[in-house]
């Protein structure tokens, strides 16, 4: 059951050219908080832009009380939320949609985002890493400075590997060329992966040549963001007879249910 509540804004700061992180205290939602789960925002006061806006649960102190999100900036509604000053509310809805599930104890894990694609594999790699699980994370951006995610990383002590573009940190070229030259295939058990779709679809096609299970988390166009309106209904297939509800059935899916778009 999603709750509404007003989230009071602890931190909102400038992290690269076009992201920000967005810590506020939410004592309804960050207790249930799920990784992969994500919350419903408004952006604004008033009703321009009327709709909210779905933002990934980047990290969550339970012991605070607070969730941090991590976003970039795309339009109008991304564009209002800079505005909003620490010591100010967020009208927050969450937590939504069905997250990433734990593989059994012992697996070892490998996470891969793209962009800002890491934002749900943060609080998935401070889950996984208090559990005990082996972690390693595989981050592609095109320059150094859009590895926004490193201090977490570094803080939550996985085994953080990124790629650049351009060569400035890490391993120069796509992060898939990094999973594919630098990463053992006998040692990887489970695979999470966001990102945008055709590095996906790539990851995707990496696990099922490997018999690799993995799940991987979505996005669409939403409204309602609690499955009431149809807004976000996609089939996972072509072939497929039903729709599913991004919001609601997802984002999270086991990577072998989706064809993406290669
Ligand atoms: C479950 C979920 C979790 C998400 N988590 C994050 C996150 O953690 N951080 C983050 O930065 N973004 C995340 N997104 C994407 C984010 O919701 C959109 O970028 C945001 O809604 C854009 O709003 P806007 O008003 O700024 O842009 P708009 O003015 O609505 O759109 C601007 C441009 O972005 C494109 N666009 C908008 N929304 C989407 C979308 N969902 N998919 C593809 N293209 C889109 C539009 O086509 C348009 O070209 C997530 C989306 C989903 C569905
Ligand atoms: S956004 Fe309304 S059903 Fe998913």
């Amino acid at each position: 059951m999603p709750f509404v509540e007003q989230g009071l804004v602890v931190r909102h700061n400038q992290v690269s050219r076009d992201m920000w992180e967005l810590e506020f205290i939410a004592p309804a939602i960050a207790p249930e908080a799920l990784p992969g789960q994500f919350v419903h925002i408004r952006s604004a006061l008033g009703i321009n832009p009327l709709l909210r806006r779905p933002l990934s649960l980047y990290d969550v102190d339970k012991k605070l009380g607070s969730i941090t999100l991590l976003y970039k900036i795309v339009g109008t509604g991304t564009n209002l939320l800079t505005r909003i000053k620490t010591k100010e509310y967020v009208d927050v809805m969450g937590p939504l949609g069905k997250g990433f599930s734990l593989p059994p104890k012992g697996k070892r894990v490998v996470l891969i985002g793209g962009g800002v694609g890491i934002a749900p594999l943060v609080y998935l790699a401070r889950v996984l890493s208090d559990r005990g699980y082996q972690v390693k994370v595989l981050h592609g951006v095109e320059s150094r400075r859009q590895l926004v995610a490193f201090d977490k990383m570094r803080q939550i002590g996985v085994d953080f590997m990124p790629s650049t573009m351009d060569g400035s940190a890490g391993f120069k070229g796509l992060v898939t060329e990094l999973l594919q030259k630098k990463i053992n295939p006998s040692e990887v058990d489970y695979i999470y992966t966001c990102g945008p779709e055709i590095m996906m679809a790539a990851v995707a096609d990496y696990a099922r040549e490997r018999a690799i299970e993995g799940e991987l988390s979505m996005e669409e166009y939403m409204a309602c963001g609690v499955g009431a309106c149809l807004g976000c209904a996609r089939k996972l297939k072509t072939d497929d007879e039903s729709y599913v509800k991004i919001c609601k059935d997802g984002p999270v899916f086991p990577l072998g249910a989706v064809e993406l778009l290669g």
